[in-house]
């Protein structure tokens, strides 16, 4: 395995040997663990790693000499460099109180940490104690897994203790092309049909799902939790089916893609986003927000979300040809998000057409002019400066007005305009 840390960049390797060195002056064991280890097994990059000491995690980050940014809660230091993240955390044990509860914790050697956790892929460690650097521990056959492709689950609590391990056995399913394996399949199927979904704290449930919508092309994802799961974890109040459309779900992928190839330099945008809209598009928009509530999403995801739903109807009238300015008033409050979501909703070539125009043409224009320029034409910041800054900016798109005096001459006739009437 030594040779697999080898891959790992420099700068990782150094904070490798530092936190190793530290641990033995310390007396503690240190090892690398979880998705790191299975990712590097599988030849891929890693990004953020895992660790887990048996002593004191944060003792031993406090004792890491470099000045690296470092944060600690329970048991678990964080160690942030060139973007990446390190997770130190005390080895452990954990226990449920009912199915779906938080765990209660305490520490424990590394083979009941690894125990503890949700598939047998994931629970390999790679030491990082002197003598044994480098050594791959492999207690639960999860190289073997690995090889066959299978995501097996520890034992056979895993999903009533920890339900949401059933849509990361989904997850890691589909990433790596891998089957869950049968008697595990057996269990997660019998939890689902218990309701065990039901019992996570939502916003646990949240991001799983956002994880899960986050991979490159979650299409075949999403199918397999319809037809696992369902959605209905979705409205936890009513529980009532879901229906996805999935011929929505695969256009929404291919206008992301395409969105992604034509417009590289243009915002990155959140998919997941996107991805979520197409899978609750078809609830009232008062369920809508009942889900975003209970799940806990963030401000500006409920606007992009409950926007989308708003504008569904209104986006029928880009199927004609406008002037860029009514293209402008109709999508410029919008979220490219929403927009990428209309363009896969709505077949109709024109819309798809305005859609693309606006995002390629008018979205990044701007005005050359400043309020110092309208103060300039006798305009003080008031409600008719926006107003006049929202007509020049419609009259720039309308007219393709180049240069800064342009829209000046333009400013000034839209006051006059606005002054006699
Ligand atoms: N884990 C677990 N049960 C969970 C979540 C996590 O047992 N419900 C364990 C697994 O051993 C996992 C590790 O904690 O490998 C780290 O969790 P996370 O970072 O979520 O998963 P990764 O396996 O690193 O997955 P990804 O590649 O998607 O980041």
């Amino acid at each position: 395995m030594e040779k697999r840390i080898k891959k790992l960049s420099l700068n990782f390797r150094k904070l490798l040997k530092e936190a190793s060195a530290q641990s033995a002056s310390l007396g503690y064991e240190l090892y690398l663990v979880g998705g790191v280890v299975r990712d590097l097994l599988l030849k891929k990059s890693v990004f953020d790693l895992d660790l887990v000491v048996e002593g004191d995690a944060i003792e031993l980050v406090r004792h890491l000499k470099r000045d690296y940014n470092k944060h600690h809660t329970f048991g678990t230091a964080t160690v942030y460099f060139d973007e990446h993240k390190i997770d130190f955390a005390t080895a452990r044990l954990e226990s449920y109180s009912h199915p779906g509860a938080l765990p209660r914790v305490k520490p424990a050697p590394l083979a009941d940490d690894l125990k503890r956790r949700d598939f047998t892929i994931n629970a390999m460690a790679i030491s990082l104690n002197k003598g044994s650097y480098g050594q791959l521990i492999d207690l639960y056959s999860g190289l073997s897994d690995l090889k066959k492709g299978v995501v097996r689950f520890l034992h056979n609590n895993s999903f009533t203790d920890d339900p949401t391990r059933i849509l990361r056995a989904i997850r890691f399913e589909q990433r790596f092309k891998f089957r869950i394996e049968k008697n595990t399949l057996n269990h997660m199927e019998a939890a689902i049909s218990n309701g065990a979904i039901l019992s996570v704290n939502p916003h646990r449930l949240r991001d799983e799902l956002i994880l899960l919508l986050k991979e490159p092309k979650p299409y075949r994802y999403i199918k397999r939790v319809n037809k696992l799961v369902g959605f209905s974890f979705l409205s936890p109040k009513s529980r009532k089916a879901l229906i996805v459309d999935y011929e929505l779900i695969r256009r929404v992928q291919t206008a992301l893609s395409f969105y992604k190839k034509k417009f590289r330099k243009h915002r990155k945008i959140d998919d997941w986003v996107v991805y979520l809209a197409a899978i609750i598009l078809s609830k009232s928009a008062g369920k809508i927000e009942e889900f975003i509530h209970c799940f806990g999403l963030r401000k500006s995801e409920r606007l992009r979300i409950l926007s989308i739903k708003k504008n569904i109807s209104k986006i029928k009238l880009l199927n004609r040809q406008l002037k860029p300015a009514s293209l402008y008033r109709i999508m410029e409050p919008l979220s490219f998000e929403s927009l990428i979501f209309f363009y896969a909703y709505y077949p109709q070539k024109m819309i798809r057409k305005n859609i693309i125009y606006f995002m390629d043409k008018l979205a990044t224009v701007t005005l050359k002019i400043r309020g110092k320029d309208l103060i300039k034409l006798g305009i003080a910041p008031s409600r008719l400066y926006s107003e006049v800054m929202g007509k020049t900016l419609n009259a720039k798109i309308d007219k393709s007005l180049k240069s800064k005096r342009d829209e000046i001459s333009e400013a000034r006739k839209i006051i006059r305009r606005l002054k006699t009437k």
